[in-house]
């Protein structure tokens, strides 16, 4: 079982996108039984509440379903229990760098390290933008849960 968790600062529009992107692609490659994905924000702002408006409805025009999700706040056993622990920006990294419990730090990550065919080290956070903030969101997080996917057939799955 690999274990992949994502973060951003709320829960409701770039981790909850970023696990939708990953859930429908591990569907895809029938890898679901080998996997567990979930996302967690790193601020208790949005506990408990359905992804913003605009990430559903921009998830939803490429396929994927993000309303049942709920937002909930990371915490430190999260770094216990999943093998990738992947931040959407650097705010979220060095925040779960603080609460993280010590020798784990190496499964903090940022995210886009595994985009390949782009150079941003960082998801922009959409929330105060325009709609259009969203789309773009999405094809960042498309391109980089190809690249983790790979990753972790490579690493894991193949050992
Ligand atoms: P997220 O976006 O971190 O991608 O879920 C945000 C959601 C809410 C807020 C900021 C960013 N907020 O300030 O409430």
């Amino acid at each position: 079982m690999v274990k992949v968790l994502f973060v951003c600062l709320g829960n409701i529009c770039r981790s909850p996108t970023a696990e939708g992107v990953f859930r429908k692609l591990v569907l895809e490659h029938r890898l679901e039984q080998q996997m567990e994905i979930d996302s967690a924000g790193t601020h208790a702002y949005h506990i408990g509440e359905a992804p913003d408006e605009r990430a559903q409805a921009a998830c939803a025009r490429r396929g994927i379903d993000i309303s049942r999700l709920r937002g909930r706040r990371a915490v430190a056993s999260d770094i216990e229990k999943f093998d990738y622990v992947l931040a959407m920006d650097r705010e979220n990294y060095e925040n779960l760098l603080e609460i993280c419990p010590p020798g784990l730090e190496s499964r903090i990550r940022l995210f886009m390290e595994f985009a390949t065919s782009r150079a941003e080290q960082e998801v922009p956070d959409p929330y105060f933008g325009g709609a259009g903030g969203f789309d773009r969101v999405l094809d960042m997080i498309e391109d980089a849960a190809q690249g983790l996917l790979e990753d972790i057939r490579r690493a894991r799955l193949r050992a």
